[in-house]
C-alpha cells in the first residue's frame, strides 16, 4: 500500500493499549495501524517516540469578549497555534452570548471569527445569559440541532448569570434536543458578600481573591446543581472543580446514579493559593476562577481523576494581556474585583499533564491519554473522529518525546498573555511533530499551515427526550393510594 504520511517505528498510546506499530495515513484519515505497512510519500520517523491522538481541550476562551467587555489577547490564529504547539488538535471554545444579543447571531459572529483564523479544529459552546422565551424557544434548539450541540451556564458574575429557573429551562430544552450543559459553578450571593467585606476592609490585592471565592461558593453550587440535574433527569458536566468538598458531592451524586460529570484544570492540580503571594500586582497573572485551592485540595483531585469521579483536565485557557487592556484595567490600583479572571493554559496542558502523569508516574500514559483527548471527545460527541488512534479516525497525531525536558518560561509560550504562571517549571517530555488530519501542522518549532486551515466539527447529539412533564405527572397520579 501507498500511504500519504506514513509514522514509522513508534509506540502508539490510546486509552486502553500501549503497543508498537507504524499508523499509515491516506489524505486526512488513519487508514492502517500495524507493521510493514509499505511505504508513505511523507515518511516520518518515530523511533523512541510515542504516538498519540492530538489534545482535545474542551474549554478554551479566544478571541471572547467577557462579561466586562474585555477582549481575550488570543485571536483565534494565536490561540490554535498556541494550542497545535502543545499538541492539542482540538478545541471547544465558546460563542458568549451577552445580555440584549440575539443568541443565532452570537454564534455566527464567533463562527467567522474562527473560520478564518483557526488552524487547528473547532467547535462551540454557547454561553447563554440572556435565556429569553426567544432564545429557549426558537434559536437554541435550532442551534443544537445544526450541531451546536453544548451549553455552558453561570451561576456567578452578574453580567452572566442565570437563575435556577433559568437552568431549568435550559436543561429541558436540552434534554428534548439532545445537548450536554456544563456549569461554572458558584453561588453568586457569597462571592460578592466576601468581596463585599474584604474591599471594604482594605484586602483588595490579588492575593486575597482566593479568599473572595469562598469554597463552600462551589460546594454549595454543585450541590444545588445536582439536585437540579434530578429534577429535569438531565446529565450535566460541572466545569473546573477546584474543591476536594466540590469533587466529593459529584462522587457521591455519581454513587446515587445520577449524571454528573466533572471537569478540573492544571491550575487546581498544580497551582495553589500560595502562588498569588506575589509583589504589587503581579500576582493577577495567577488569578483565575475558581481560585487555585491548597494542595490538599490537589491530592483530592487528583484521586478524584483516578477514581473516574472527575473525568476532564481542560486548560480553562482565558488569557489577558498585563495591561491597561487586559488584567489591569484600571491601572495600578485595580483591586481584585477589577482584574479579569483567567489564565493561559492552552499549550501548557499536555506537557504538565504528561510530566506528571507519565514522567512523574502519576496515573499513567493510559490515563493521560484518556484524560486529554479520548474522555473529552467521548463526553463532547467528537468521539470517533476525535480522541483516538484508530483506524478510520482524523490523523490528529502527536509523535511525543517522552524524554526531552523543556523548562517553561514566558517566553517559550505562543498565546499573546507575554506570560505563563508556570514560568520556571520543568517538564520532562514535548510533543515534537503534530499533525492535523493528516498534515504536519507543527515540526522543528515552527508551525507549518496557515490561519483557516481549522474546520469546524459538526457534534452529534444525545438521543432527544420527550415527554417528561407527562411522564412526571403520571408517577406522581400513580404513587397516590
Ligand atoms: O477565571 C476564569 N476561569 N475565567 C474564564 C471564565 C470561566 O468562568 O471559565
Ligand atoms: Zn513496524
Ligand atoms: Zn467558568
Ligand atoms: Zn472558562
Amino acid at each position: 500500500d501507498r500511504f500519504d504520511v506514513l509514522i514509522r517505528g513508534g509506540t502508539v498510546a490510546t486509552a486502553t493499549e500501549v503497543f508498537k506499530a507504524d499508523v499509515g495515513i491516506k489524505g486526512e484519515e488513519i487508514f492502517a495501524i500495524g507493521h510493514d505497512l509499505g511505504r508513505g510519500d511523507r515518511e516520518i520517523d518515530a523511533n523512541g517516540m510515542l504516538v498519540l491522538p492530538g489534545g482535545v481541550d474542551p474549554h478554551v476562551h479566544i478571541e471572547q469578549v467577557s462579561a466586562n467587555g474585555i477582549l481575550n489577547a488570543d485571536s483565534w490564529e494565536s490561540g490554535t497555534t498556541a494550542a497545535a504547539f502543545g499538541g492539542t488538535t482540538t478545541v471547544i471554545a465558546f460563542a458568549a452570548q451577552h445580555v440584549g444579543m440575539s443568541l443565532a447571531r452570537v454564534v455566527e459572529d464567533y463562527s467567522a471569527l474562527a473560520r478564518k483564523g483557526a488552524i487547528i479544529d473547532y467547535c462551540f459552546h454557547m454561553i447563554l445569559a440572556d435565556p429569553t422565551e426567544e432564545a429557549l424557544t426558537l434559536d437554541l434548539p435550532k442551534l443544537i440541532r445544526e450541531g451546536h450541540s453544548s451549553i455552558k451556564l453561570f451561576m456567578t458574575y452578574d453580567r452572566l448569570r442565570v437563575s435556577d429557573e433559568s437552568i431549568l429551562d435550559v436543561l429541558l430544552v436540552a434534554k428534548e434536543t439532545g445537548a450536554s450543559v456544563c456549569f461554572h459553578a458558584e453561588s453568586s450571593g457569597m462571592i460578592s458578600w466576601m468581596s463585599k467585606h474584604l474591599l471594604a476592609a482594605g484586602f483588595s490585592q490579588p492575593v486575597y481573591h482566593p479568599l473572595s471565592h469562598p469554597r463552600l461558593a462551589e460546594a454549595d453550587a454543585i450541590d444545588r446543581l445536582v439536585k437540579l440535574s434530578a429534577l429535569v433527569d438531565h446529565p450535566i458536566i460541572i466545569f473546573h472543580v477546584s474543591t476536594a468538598e466540590g469533587a466529593a458531592i459529584i462522587r457521591r451524586a455519581r454513587g446515587d446514579n445520577l449524571k454528573i460529570f466533572g471537569e478540573t484544570c492544571p491550575q487546581y492540580l498544580f497551582m495553589d493559593a500560595g502562588d498569588l503571594q506575589k509583589p504589587g500586582l503581579e500576582a493577577a497573572k495567577w488569578m483565575c476562577s475558581p481560585p487555585p485551592r491548597t494542595v490538599d485540595d490537589q491530592e483530592a483531585l487528583w484521586n478524584a481523576l483516578d477514581r473516574g469521579d472527575l473525568q476532564l483536565v481542560s486548560s480553562d485557557h482565558a488569557p489577558y494581556r498585563f495591561d491597561t487592556g487586559g488584567k489591569l484595567r484600571n491601572g495600578d490600583k485595580s483591586n481584585f474585583k477589577e482584574i479579569a479572571n483567567g489564565i493561559p493554559g492552552i499549550e501548557a496542558r499536555l506537557p504538565l499533564l504528561f510530566d506528571a502523569m507519565v514522567s512523574k508516574g502519576r496515573l499513567g500514559l493510559d490515563k493521560f491519554v484518556e484524560l486529554t483527548s479520548t474522555a473529552p471527545a467521548k463526553l463532547f460527541n467528537l468521539h470517533p473522529r476525535k480522541g483516538s488512534i484508530a483506524i478510520g479516525a482524523d490523523a490528529d497525531i502527536v509523535v511525543w518525546d517522552a524524554e526531552r525536558r523543556v523548562t517553561l518560561t514566558d517566553e517559550t509560550m505562543h498565546d499573546r498573555t507575554g506570560y505563563t504562571p508556570y514560568r520556571g517549571r520543568e517538564v520532562q517530555g514535548w510533543p515534537q511533530i503534530v499533525l492535523r488530519r493528516g498534515k504536519v501542522i507543527i515540526q522543528d518549532g515552527e508551525r507549518h499551515d496557515e490561519p483557516g486551515s481549522g474546520r469546524f466539527v459538526t457534534r452529534s447529539r444525545m438521543p432527544e427526550s420527550t415527554g417528561w412533564l407527562a411522564s412526571h405527572v403520571a408517577q406522581h397520579m400513580a404513587s397516590l393510594k
